[in-house]
């Protein structure tokens, strides 16, 4: 299996850094392209930068290499995330506005009928960005917002970041235990 991650300039790198080592975990091939902001993002949230993800991905592209294999829909792979994804990067996909690796790839996944998955961050919406997400929707994309549940009880953030990593997985029908699944345990107040 071969996944397309895209890290954008929104908040929540962490949960792009959760879905990358979680994937290597799972032996899932992964090709990364970072915007510039998601780059930036990146830096300053978690410290890190592009050479410190190279563990986590089979490949890292530069966003303003249009020639990159994830470019072509003749490149196979089972589909794309978005995470975070920034209200910009949402507006270029959402309008097939593809001026950079990201949104070129994200474009690629819609026309080929492949799974792309948004997980867009920003808080309040405006009706632009409500608009996109539901042109995006309409396209064939998951809107999967960074809103995990808590009635799971988390404990801890790298607890957030597991849920938000298992509900994208499951998205692709990847096989894992992320997460408690409801009537599994028991409902909440019979623990
Ligand atoms: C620390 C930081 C956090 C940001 N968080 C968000 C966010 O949560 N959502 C958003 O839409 N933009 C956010 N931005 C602004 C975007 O980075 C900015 O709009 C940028 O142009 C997005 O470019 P990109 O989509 O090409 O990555 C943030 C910027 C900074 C510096």
């Amino acid at each position: 299996m071969r996944l397309i991650i895209g890290i954008s300039g929104g908040s929540g790198a962490i949960y792009a850094l959760g879905l990358l080592q979680t994937l290597k975990l799972l032996g899932i091939e992964t090709h990364l392209v970072m915007t510039k902001m998601g780059e930036d993002v990146v830096k300053y949230e978690c410290g890190l930068d592009k050479n410190d993800l190279r563990e986590f991905a089979k490949e890292i592209y530069s966003y303003d290499d249009l020639y990159a294999p994830i470019a072509s829909g003749t490149f196979k792979t089972e589909g794309m995330v978005i995470i975070p994804c920034s209200m910009k990067t949402l507006a270029a996909v959402a309008n097939g506005y593809s001026d950079n690796l990201l949104s070129r790839s994200a474009d690629v996944v819609l026309k080929e009928r492949r799974k792309l998955v948004v997980v867009p961050r920003e808080t309040p919406l405006s009706i632009i960005h409500l608009k996109n997400m539901l042109e995006l929707s309409r396209a064939g994309a998951v809107i999967m917002p960074a809103a995990p549940g808590f009635y799971t009880h988390p404990q801890c953030i790298s607890d957030i970041v597991a849920i938000m990593t298992g509900k994208i997985l499951d998205a692709f029908d990847i096989d894992h235990d992320l997460i408690e699944r409801w009537g599994e345990k028991g409902k909440v107040g019979e623990r």
